[in-house]
């Protein structure tokens, strides 16, 4: 390669910011639970979760996993439907299954205890180099930066860093530079602080808050009033969107599910029937005589979008009354679908009806 991905200016030494944003930090931290210790599975289920998830989202969903799997033998012996039950809504459903093998790694290779090294925890399933940046730093005190969204446009504004974010080369490149400055014995807390400030002062879209920014002084977006321009990212592939049409059998009191195919999206997971396109009253019919189903009433429902990363699902639906309850599909009670069936966020707004 050889080219200079971008410089750091000579008025900008980024290690001016260590101790300033370490003392903040110290004063302006949020009490989050997984802050209470440096437990490594503590750390690492968070950090996981936090992945794609606001914070104040994970919150409960922490507390509760934590609950249910105290530790990493517990987890490693979770039933999966359990495990994506209590994962129910939170969506990328490969971390909670990638979470429990690597829980499994750690029982059969490392005896149950978390491993140390950064190649190791790197190693295992569902941890790439942020995840295993955090848990170096924040568990075992490793001078090894956790670049994430937040980290990369903190870092992109204090150095003016025009360059594209989201190539691998820049982002190695923001991860080496910010290596350089890790002080000894706050590598976790300098981890965090760099997260917190992208979290609560160096927000993206809009104005970052500047005025109370510890760092404000050593930034050179700041300086060059450049806050909104950077970080810079390559726009993406726009989203593909999908029509489909969802139904909602119905017969005494019970309502049909059917699981998805392990491979597709949201494999192994728990659906309503529903068919690609948006079908017409008189297509809703055949579609019912195919599925054997007898309908007593047929009523257009509601209609619903769901964003996933790649694709959009424009969702349209019909409550069935049925006369019978073909056995290709599971008839449950809406307490059953509750308790023990994991139905992905897309589909439940249509409970509702029923
Ligand atoms: N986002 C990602 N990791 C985080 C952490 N440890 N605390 C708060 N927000 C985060």
């Amino acid at each position: 390669m050889g080219k200079t991905v971008f410089e750091i200016s000579e008025t900008n030494r980024l290690d001016e910011i260590v101790q300033p944003l370490l003392a903040w930090y110290d004063e302006n931290a949020r009490v989050l639970p997984w802050r209470e210790d440096t437990d490594p599975y503590h750390v690492w289920v968070s950090e996981i979760m936090l992945q794609q998830t606001r914070v104040e989202t994970v919150i409960p969903y922490y507390t509760r996993f934590i609950r249910h799997f105290p530790n990493i033998q517990s987890l490693a012996e979770a039933e999966e439907e359990r495990l994506l039950k209590l994962w129910e809504g939170l969506g990328y459903y490969r971390r909670a299954r990638n979470l429990q093998k690597a829980a499994q790694t750690i029982m059969a290779k490392y005896g149950g205890r978390f491993p140390e090294a950064y190649n190791d925890i790197l190693s295992l399933p569902g941890i790439g180099q942020y995840t295993a940046g955090a848990i170096a730093s924040i568990c075992f005190e490793q001078p090894v930066a956790a670049v994430d969204g937040n980290v990369l446009r903190v870092t992109a504004r204090l150095t003016g860093c025009s360059a594209d974010v989201s190539a691998p080369e820049v982002k190695k490149k923001i991860a080496g530079l910010l290596g350089e400055i890790y002080p000894a014995g706050r590598s976790g807390d300098f981890t965090q602080s760099l997260m917190e400030l992208g979290a609560v002062v160096c927000l993206p879209n809009g104005l970052p808050k500047c005025v109370v920014c510890p760092v404000a002084f050593a930034c050179r977006a700041n300086q060059t009033n450049t806050q909104t321009a950077l970080p810079v990212k390559a726009k993406k592939a726009p989203r593909k969107k999908e029509k489909k049409t969802v139904f909602l059998l119905c017969c005494e009191g019970m309502i049909a599910i059917r699981q998805r195919e392990a491979n597709a999206l949201l494999g192994g997971l728990w659906e309503f029937p529903n068919t690609a396109g948006h079908l017409t009253p008189a297509e809703a019919k055949n579609t019912l005589k195919a599925w054997g189903v007898s309908a007593a009433a047929v009523a257009e429902g509601l209609r619903r979008k769901h964003i996933f990363t790649h694709v959009e699902w424009e969702m349209a639906s019909y409550v069935v009354d049925c006369e019978n309850m073909p056995p290709e599909f599971l008839w449950v009670t809406k307490e059953m679908l509750a308790e023990d069936r994991p139905l992905p966020s897309a589909f439940r707004p249509f409970l509702s009806m029923v």
